[in-house]
């Protein structure tokens, strides 16, 4: 039978239009009833306006078995292509949960593994929309090798370009472990949720009664696991938030990130953070204050802001030019450093000097924080990534020591010592081996004893000696482990003068595979 041309442009249109209509109306009016977008009207929501080239859109199963052979719907539950986001080009997919629930297929996941090698090749961003029932249970082991063809893609691609993932429906099983392996992961409130096993399975084996949303729900990450960076109120909330964080990234390892576009002085002097620091030194403030002081207009995009809320971590601009800022918080537990602020501020760092980002971090940390619960969960190791992270970090380092910087802590927030390249303090700063009463406590434990009910007095006057000579930063300064004391209001354009002087900066580690950091 011969086809006039005419008959195959509409058979085109045909498929293309079958395409389109992923799993069909009822299936989209479901979608919509939970409160969720389709995966196309996410893609469109995303992109820039008109800029999505759709590929593979013609891809079907092969499946034979379970009655798929009498079901094929072109595209076969994942929607792939490129397009950009404020002109930059990325790349992206997105699963469509009206088509077999999303879940992966051999051809499904081919499709991914097509835009991931794509991506790497051109230098591009990749952002996964996940909402996926996981492994297409009728395809068996095809499915499951193809989670494992996307996850070694994950793997290579991670350091080379920004990988972004978000969770807008089910992500189980080992489903979640490509989000995992990606930089960051956005989940949307009440709709999404991703657990390794679920409520039934944990029923069974721990006899644990748990909700889907208390196990595996966007609070749950965001606040107590850490997996989750951002959460956000729906799915246009959250792809606008994707938008944003991709502002501040360059499009790979071997770019800048792009420049902003403010008008805010660089040499802009902020006179309120003379007084922000309080005169008593157990008294706590709120860092972020700092940060939107010193940052161009005050902008500052926190990443894991509900997670090891004693550490500040995200992203912002100064003189227009993009930052990490790494922040010990003294609002909460003092801006103490614990298990999971190592892990928060160690992955951070990494991902900033992955991708030529320069790091200020603003340091007033009491120490390590004390505890059984604290040694036995291993803080010696994950304190220990942090002071890794810093000390191989290569990108411009620039610290500011606004208050405390004691003990160990003193060397791991990107101290002179792990090559930072402009280390400035505040004439408020205390830096030494302890806080003063610890330290009296040590030196002086026998003077105390024998003072019996002078003790006080003593100590008193001890803390004070103590405090007279250690508690501040010109011992430092004296030794050229601080570059210069500062005057709080001028933390703005002494970072800027920093940041165009690093602006060529080179540093490299020693030739290796790759290091062996203390997992
Ligand atoms: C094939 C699937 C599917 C799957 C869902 N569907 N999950 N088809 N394989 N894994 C289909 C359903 O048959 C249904 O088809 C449609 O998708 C929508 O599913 P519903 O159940 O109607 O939707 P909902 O009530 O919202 O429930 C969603 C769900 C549930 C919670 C995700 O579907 C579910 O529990 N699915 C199975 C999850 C699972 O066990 N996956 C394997 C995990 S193991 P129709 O035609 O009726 O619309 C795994 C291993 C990965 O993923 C390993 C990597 C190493």
């Amino acid at each position: 039978m011969t086809h006039g041309r005419a008959e195959r442009i509409e058979e085109l249109q045909r498929r293309l239009a079958a395409a389109e209509l992923g799993g069909g109306q009822e299936r989209i009016d479901r979608q919509h009833a939970a409160g969720k977008l389709t995966a196309r009207e996410r893609v469109e929501l995303f992109l820039d306006a008109g800029s999505f080239v759709e590929i593979d859109a013609l891809v079907t199963h092969r499946c034979r078995d379970f009655g798929m052979d009498k079901v094929s719907i072109p595209g076969d539950g994942v929607v792939c292509g490129y397009g950009t986001v404020d002109g930059r080009l990325v790349y992206l997919f997105a699963q469509d949960f009206t088509v077999f629930g999303g879940s992966l297929s051999e051809t499904n996941a081919a499709k991914i593994c097509k835009v991931m090698d794509l991506a790497v090749e051109n230098g591009a961003p990749v952002i996964g929309l996940n909402d996926s029932g996981g492994a297409r249970i009728q395809e068996g082991v095809a499915s499951l090798g193809g989670y494992a063809d996307i996850f070694l893609r994950n793997t290579l691609a991670s350091g080379v370009v920004p990988q972004i993932s978000a969770i807008l429906g089910p992500c189980a099983g080992g489903a979640v472990y490509s989000p995992a392996i990606t930089d960051f992961i956005f989940m949307v409130e009440e709709t999404s949720y991703m657990f390794v096993t679920g409520p039934e399975v944990i029923r069974t084996v721990t006899h644990e009664e748990v909700t889907k949303e208390e196990l595996g729900g966007a609070s749950t990450h965001a606040a107590k696991s850490g997996v989750c960076h951002f959460t956000v109120a729906s799915d246009a909330a959250c792809l606008a938030a994707i938008r944003e964080l991709l502002s501040y990234l360059p499009s790979n390892n071997l770019d800048d990130p792009p420049p902003g576009a403010s008008d805010d002085d660089p040499n802009r002097e902020s006179e309120a953070l003379n007084t922000l620091v309080p005169e008593d030194p157990n008294k706590p403030y709120d860092i972020k204050q700092l940060i939107a002081a010193v940052v161009d207009d005050g902008k500052f995009l926190e990443v894991h802001a509900r997670y090891a809320r004693n550490l500040v971590v995200g992203f912002a601009r100064i003189g227009n030019r993009s930052v990490g800022i790494v922040a010990n918080q003294p609002a909460w537990l003092a801006g103490v450093l614990d298990i999971d602020a190592s892990l928060k501020g160690a992955r951070f760092v990494r991902f900033c000097d992955a991708f030529n980002i320069p790091l200020i971090t603003f340091e007033d940390v009491p120490g390590f924080l004390p505890g059984t619960n604290q040694e036995y969960g291993g803080i010696i190791k994950h304190g220990a990534k942090l002071l890794y992270a810093y000390a191989e970090a290569t990108v411009p380092k620039i610290t500011v020591i606004t208050r405390k910087a004691y003990g160990g802590a003193y060397c791991v927030m990107s101290s002179k010592h792990l090559r930072t390249d402009a280390n400035f303090a505040y004439p408020t700063a205390e830096i030494a081996v302890m806080g003063p009463e610890g330290a009296v406590n040590v030196l002086y434990r026998r003077e105390l004893d024998e003072a019996g009910g002078g003790a006080s007095r003593v100590r008193a006057e001890k803390v004070a000696e103590y405090r007279a000579k250690f508690s501040n930063p010109y011992i430092a300064a004296e030794r050229g482990f601080v570059d210069a004391i500062i005057e709080p209001r001028r933390t703005r354009p002494e970072i800027v003068r920093a940041l165009r002087q690093l602006g060529a900066k080179r540093a490299s580690v020693p030739p290796k595979k790759h290091g062996n950091i203390p997992l």
